[in-house]
């Protein structure tokens, strides 16, 4: 199958730097799903693994946010079928996912909104895990929660956790939401996810007041 990958980490710039190959199918163990990929997502996750490629020779291939079609289940194929329309964050020690066919541990694998293309879906699961998980499983914020009133503050709003965390919080009742935000177009970006926000402005000393 064709896949994208590299051999050693050289600068973005170099045509060196991800290169394409011929690689064997990978064969699902079993507890693993066969995916066929239709999308992936670049993550910061992905530029650190490849600043970190070890020149040892080996082809390494990256991409750990996923959408694509079940082609194969082993013996854990439960609640999903060949032909459903999946997404994920894979595992980063085994193989990222920019390649024609991907193995995946079907433990965590879901079926993706149906709303979404699949480039849309596989921008989702790893900052949508990472925002979840620290709001609901983390400070025990619920969208049941009585209306308690209370503020959550998210440094770098604008960001891909952040923007997933602003939507997330507000569904959460009496919660207010302020966002941190440095430029204009990140500032808008927050607003137009649903932070409540207050505007600093920033003064001579360098130091922030409120208007
Ligand atoms: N991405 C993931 O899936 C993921 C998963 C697990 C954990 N994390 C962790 O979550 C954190 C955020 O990751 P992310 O991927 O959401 O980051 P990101 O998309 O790169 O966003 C970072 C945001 O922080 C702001 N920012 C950037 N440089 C800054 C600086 N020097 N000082 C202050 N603010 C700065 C920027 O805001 P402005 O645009 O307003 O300048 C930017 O929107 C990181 O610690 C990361 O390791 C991320």
């Amino acid at each position: 199958m064709k896949s994208v990958g590299l051999f050693k980490s050289l600068p973005i710039e170099d045509p060196e730097s991800l290169v394409e190959r011929d690689i064997s199918t990978p064969i699902p163990g079993d507890a693993d799903l066969l995916v066929r990929v239709e999308a992936i997502a670049v993550n910061p996750a992905d530029y650190r693994v490849r600043r970190r490629k070890a020149d040892d020779g080996a082809f390494a291939v990256l991409g750990w946010d996923v959408a694509g079609e079940l082609v194969a289940t082993g013996s854990a194929g439960a609640g999903v079928s060949v032909g459903d329309a999946v997404s994920y964050a894979g595992d980063l020690p085994r193989p990222g996912g920019t390649s024609e066919f991907h193995a995946v541990n079907a433990a965590i694998v879901g079926h993706r909104p149906t709303l979404l293309t699949p480039a849309q879906a596989a921008a989702l699961p790893l900052t949508a895990l990472t925002a979840w998980e620290a709001l609901f499983d983390r400070f025990g914020l619920s969208p049941d929660a009585s209306s308690e009133r209370r503020t959550l503050l998210i440094v770098g709003g604008a960001g891909g956790v952040g923007s997933i965390a602003i939507q997330l919080a507000r569904l959460v009742p009496g919660l207010t939401v302020i966002a941190t935000a440095s430029r204009p177009l990140s500032r808008a970006w927050c607003e137009r996810l649903g932070a409540h926000g207050r505007r600093y402005e920033r003064i001579e000393t360098g130091r922030s007041r409120l208007p």
